[in-house]
């Protein structure tokens, strides 16, 4: 399972990348507002330390322009994977950049009939967004089987399933047990994925019982 994190910080981005644990990163628009930053100047020092896929978003709804603006972005680094929303002209947009080489996440997918329609484009990932439907009060995880369970009877779909709208580890857990191929993590809780309560608690008592030897482990 590849894990993409989910941020426009670049500070952030190049303490979690020293990990190793980054394969690819996914912004949108909130997050680069957020940010504070030049969208185009931060999308492209991301891609000058992440080698993986870079997700950076449209923000025209036709064609044209989310051809336009697509192509445009696509010319910032070879590894910018563009995206685009899941509606008609979105999905033909995903067509035409895909056929000319350009890797494409179509977002804002909420339903298995918007994956199956993503897959037959040519997406290079489908992002359903789990925590928003988790937020309404359906169940995000239940979507991420349905798509897993209709890609695996095509294997003629090359499109990855990137889990995304990632809330808490316990949907990272979820997403990884189901299959998921990608999940794209905010910080916070790529960070949370290391912590347990009893791993602390368990250094605490070994050291505390090391030092009753009096014993070094580089002292001779
Ligand atoms: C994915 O690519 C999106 O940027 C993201 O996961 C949205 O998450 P949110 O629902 O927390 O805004």
């Amino acid at each position: 399972m590849k894990f993409f994190v989910d941020t426009a910080d670049v500070e952030e981005l190049r303490s979690l990348v020293e990990t190793g644990f980054v394969d690819g990163v996914t912004t949108n628009p909130t997050l680069i507002a957020r940010s504070g930053r030049d969208f185009e100047a931060t999308i492209a020092e991301i891609c000058s330390f992440v080698a993986g896929p870079v997700s950076a978003e449209v923000t025209a709804l036709d064609l044209d322009g989310m051809l336009a603006e697509g192509r445009h972005l696509a010319k910032i680094a070879p590894n910018v994977t563009i995206k685009v929303p899941l509606t008609v002209d979105g999905l033909k947009a995903c067509r035409s950049l895909t056929q000319e080489g350009t890797s494409v996440n179509v977002t804002l997918c909420f339903s298995a009939a918007q994956a199956l329609l993503a897959a037959k484009a040519g997406a290079t990932f489908i992002s359903p967004f789990i925590g928003r439907l988790d937020d309404v009060g359906e169940t995000g995880r239940n979507l991420i089987q349905e798509i897993v369970e209709i890609y695996r009877n095509y294997p003629e779909f090359e499109t990855q399933i990137l889990a995304a709208s990632i809330r808490h580890p316990l949907h990272v857990v979820e997403m990884a047990r189901m299959g998921a191929d990608v999940a794209t993590i905010p910080p916070k809780i790529l960070r949370q994925l290391y912590d347990h309560p009893l791993t602390d608690k368990g250094i605490e008592m070994f050291l505390s019982d090391w030092k009753k030897t009096g014993q070094k482990i580089l002292s001779k």
